[in-house]
């Protein structure tokens, strides 16, 4: 499969790309390395990235901000960062992506554990893996041409322990084998429509 992987020399994006690399065509995009450039807040420049690259397979995404702050501090502004950068920067991959997709292919996105169980200070990243779920399952139901959708919610990643496991307390890290077996599980398997859950805490 020629596979697009946005955010695919992260922390979590670089595991699910040196796995998928082995079986598959790999196009990493980000907005400062890999094969192509584009950010994701910026819909002509998704436009334009896929325009270089040309039909694919799959569309996986591993990147998307949102603010992280007490609900206190956070302006209306703070909000937005979130809503037009994980959340509408993956809804528009897809609004635009579909155009560039094979039939039968597929889109990965990615949310987090916080959709279910949030921790202080991330009442904007909550909410925007939140309408990113609903999103998922209700897209699910129009995309045309057999083209799957489905959302990786990982609990926090082993690699990221270090800087954000205070956030987490009594959270289990999730190994990356697992977070990767997740894009996996959407990329390669049957399923559409479905929040694939890694983790079993709360
Ligand atoms: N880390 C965790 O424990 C964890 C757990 C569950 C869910 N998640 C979610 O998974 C996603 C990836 O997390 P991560 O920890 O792997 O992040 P990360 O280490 O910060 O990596 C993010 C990747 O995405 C790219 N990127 C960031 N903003 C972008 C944009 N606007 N347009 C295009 N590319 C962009 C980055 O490259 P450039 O800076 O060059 O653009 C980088 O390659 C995030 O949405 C995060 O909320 C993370």
């Amino acid at each position: 499969m020629k596979i697009l992987i946005v955010g695919g020399n992260g922390t979590i994006g670089s595991k699910v790309s040196s796995h998928l690399s082995k079986k598959h065509e790999l196009i990493i995009a980000t907005r400062n390395s890999g094969d192509v450039n584009l950010d994701m807040a910026d819909k002509p420049s998704i436009k334009a990235a896929f325009e270089k690259i040309g039909t694919v397979d799959a569309v996986v995404c591993t990147a998307g901000d949102a603010k992280w702050a007490n609900f206190n501090e956070l302006t209306e502004d703070d909000f937005y960062i979130g809503i037009k950068s994980k959340l509408m920067g993956q809804v528009n991959l897809v609004r635009i992506g579909k155009d560039y997709m094979n039939p039968g292919g597929s889109f990965t996105l990615s949310t987090g554990i916080l959709a279910d169980h949030p921790v202080r200070m991330t009442t904007s990243a909550a909410m925007v893996n939140g309408a990113i779920h609903s999103f998922v399952k209700a897209v699910a139901l129009e995309l045309e041409n057999n083209i799957r959708i489905n959302v990786v919610s990982s609990g926090l990643v082993e690699d990221a322990v270090a800087h954000y496991g205070a956030y987490f307390p009594g959270h289990n890290p999730i190994p990356m084998g697992k977070v990767v077996n997740g894009f996996v599980k959407s990329v390669e398997g049957a399923g559409t429509g479905e929040i694939i859950r890694m983790y079993d805490n709360g």
